[in-house]
């Protein structure tokens, strides 16, 4: 069973072949890093019409490198969302025409499902139950999952997503965008600025978290201390140390509460942010001493890919050909479960 699957939520255009849920075919992104660099942050308009000049070529070059025609396709499977709305209608639109052209079902698929299902793509023998942690620039949720169909989300950022966080941070330290590999990087310069950034705290069982305090709380920091990036240089690793610390915790924090609590055997933790040295230490610690599975794909199946998308689709309920043109809802930008 061959899968295509098509991700344009944000800012990658990403399509992959997938045999059978499990063996990558090809797995092909085009990114638009550099075009979205310059203002510091994704620009929705510029996402769009970059999806739209990119898909056919990354769909065929998809194809060419899996080896397969489009007859011999099973089905398309598409992000659905959440994600931004212009970006998810350039996948969408196109898997559905392609759907119904080729005559194969259409899946949408939740991105954060998505995400977790790539998880069995290099790592076929999870043990359930698990906590899935997905952090990324626009996503930090948390999942229970009791297998690899079911995933409830359990908690999430109630503002700013991790990777935001360490983008904007970043930003304020004077480092280029996208921040959080450069935070990561400056960090390990040497010391920790003795800043208390706080760490918020969840109120009663809830498990949510929050990141915007913390920005505020550098801003301010900087502002008081008249920082110039330029001038300052010097104390861009300390500082950048102490904020990452600050993420860090919460995430560890609120992952080893969730995963307690659900007395979980395995956790996944996935998305861009998942490449963090700091937060992959302090995970591999206390996974290890927990006994806990601790599963984090490459690279290249963390961010948004083709992938996870068309693994994700083998967890979902097909729409006909015929239907496809019709899929109902079609983009959900803000797509709550799987
Ligand atoms: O999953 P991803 O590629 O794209 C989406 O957001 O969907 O994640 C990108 C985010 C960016 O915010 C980037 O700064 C962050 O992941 N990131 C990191 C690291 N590498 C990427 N954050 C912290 N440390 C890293 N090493
Ligand atoms: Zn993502």
């Amino acid at each position: 069973m061959l899968m295509l699957g098509i991700e344009t939520s944000c800012d990658e255009t990403a399509a992959a072949v997938v045999e059978n849920g499990r063996r990558i075919r090809s797995n092909i992104l085009f990114t638009q890093e550099k075009i979205h660099g310059k203002f510091g942050g994704v620009v929705p308009e510029l996402a769009s019409r970059q999806h739209t000049a990119v898909i056919s070529e990354v769909v065929r070059l998809a194809l060419d490198k899996a080896d397969v025609r489009p007859r011999d396709l099973s089905g398309v499977a598409v992000t659905q969302g959440p994600g931004l709305v212009g970006a998810l209608l350039v996948g969408i639109s196109f898997a559905k025409a392609f759907a119904y052209r080729q005559n194969i079902p259409l899946f949408g698929v939740h991105h954060l499902g998505g995400h977790l299902a790539a998880i069995r793509l290099e790592y076929p023998e999870i043990e359930w139950p698990a906590i899935g942690l997905v952090v990324s620039g626009g996503h930090t949720s948390f999942y229970f999952m009791a297998g690899s169909k079911q995933f409830v989300l359990i908690g999430r950022t109630i503002d700013d997503a991790a990777g935001e966080a360490f983008d904007k941070g970043a930003k304020m330290l004077g480092l280029p965008y996208p921040g959080g590999p450069e935070i990561d990087r400056a960090a390990r310069g040497g010391g920790v600025a003795p800043v208390s950034f706080p760490r918020h705290r969840a109120k009663g069982d809830s498990l949510d978290v929050s990141f915007s305090g913390l920005k505020t709380s550098l801003r301010y920091y900087l502002e008081r201390s008249g920082f110039d990036p330029v001038r300052d240089a010097s104390d861009v690793p300390p500082l950048a140390a102490a904020y990452q610390q600050a993420i860090v915790d919460v995430l560890v924090d609120r992952m080893t509460t969730a995963a307690d609590r659900h007395k979980v055997r395995s956790v996944l933790l996935t998305g861009g942010v998942a490449a963090n040295s700091a937060l992959r230490s302090r995970m591999d610690k206390v996974c290890r001493d927990r006994g806990w599975a601790l599963l984090v794909p490459s690279p290249i199946l963390c961010t948004d890919n083709g992938a996870m998308i068309a693994a994700g689709a083998f967890l979902k309920e097909a729409v006909s050909p015929t239907e496809a043109l019709k899929m109902s809802p079609g983009a959900v930008p803000r797509l709550e479960d799987g």
